[in-house]
């Protein structure tokens, strides 16, 4: 990380790239991941949305169908994006921890695998190839809630042996970080960030609140209190899109678009253990009901 970057506040008046760019938003379909679509096709940049639904039909704008809960269907999903051809990756797919654990056919927890270890898959099936046709180094954005902190617990990440939907969301958090930091060093050939999005008015809660009075009024407050969708795009897509980052890895964006550094309590040791139990849990698949790591 350049000490220079922080503290970075993009010049609006400089010049940004845009037009002609390359970029697949995983998880575009939906939320945050729709507005930055969105937000990139309007400045001329050709987008792949991944994901379940397509909603947003627009000019500029592809869709790749993938439902992301298998270890299979994550590699199938890999396998269908142009990695060589792409100047940006961005994961914004996500779901938040239900009230008792759920598993995947995998026997991965149901938020574990669709808010990471899809991205820890995919990443690793593109990481050579990525950007390989294009003139620029590639760039990697993942979402979640770098910088805040995190720690979690990289023991038994997929809560096989105890369930708490709160330390579960913090494990998904913080394992996030880790996979920046952690593609930050392993992968030098791209430039890796986090995002931090603070609080958006988005459907993702549904899962909580269910989509009645209480989810209406939460987001209602959401939505009054915090940044849309669409305005954070608005601020973001500036920065993804900077010359400036063309030299930088392995440090995250908050809400306002400011380059934060990580997480003290994320260090290099942290770091290592979340990728080396990801990698132990990816080599014990499929997990049967009731097995204990
Ligand atoms: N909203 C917030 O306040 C907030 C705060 C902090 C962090 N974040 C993080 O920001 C990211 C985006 O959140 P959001 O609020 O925009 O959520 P969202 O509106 O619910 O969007 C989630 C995206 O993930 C995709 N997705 C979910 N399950 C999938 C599956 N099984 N297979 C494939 N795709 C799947 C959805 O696609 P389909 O709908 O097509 O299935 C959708 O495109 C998440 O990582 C979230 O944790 C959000």
């Amino acid at each position: 990380m350049n000490g220079s970057s922080l503290g970075m506040r993009l010049d609006p008046q400089r010049p940004f790239l845009g037009a002609g760019l390359k970029v697949a938003v995983v998880g575009g379909t939906s939320g945050i991941g729709a507005a930055f679509a969105k937000e990139m096709a309007s400045k001329g940049a050709d987008v792949i949305v991944m994901g379940r639904t397509f909603r947003d039909e627009g000019p500029r704008l592809t869709f790749i169908k993938a439902d992301l809960s298998s270890v299979e269907s994550m590699k199938a999903a890999a396998a269908e994006l142009p990695a060589e051809d792409l100047d940006m990756l961005i994961f914004t797919n996500g779901i938040l921890p239900a009230k008792t654990r759920v598993a995947t056919s995998d026997g991965l927890e149901a938020d574990l695998a669709v808010s990471y270890i899809s991205r820890f898959v995919i990443l690793r099936e593109l990481s050579e190839r990525l950007g390989t046709n294009r003139p620029r180094r590639p760039r990697v954005f993942v979402m979640g809630g770098p910088g805040l902190g995190e720690k979690g617990n990289p023991a038994d990440l997929n809560a096989e042996n105890s369930y708490s939907r709160f330390l579960q969301h913090g494990k998904t958090v913080a394992v996030n970080e880790a996979l920046v930091l952690d593609a930050a060093a392993r992968f030098p050939r791209l430039a890796v960030f986090g995002l931090n999005p603070g609080l958006i008015k988005t459907d993702i809660r549904s899962s909580i609140t269910g989509t009645g009075c209480f989810f209406r009024f939460t987001e209602g407050v959401v939505g009054y209190c915090f940044p849309s969708a669409e305005v954070y795009a608005e601020r973001l897509v500036p920065v993804l899109f900077a010359p400036a980052l063309e030299k930088e890895s392995g440090f995250h964006f908050n809400p306002k678009a400011d380059a934060i550094k990580p997480s003290k309590v994320m260090t290099t040791q942290l770091t290592a253990k979340y990728i080396e139990a990801t990698e132990a849990l990816l080599a014990r698949l499929p997990i049967k009901d009731g097995e204990k790591s």
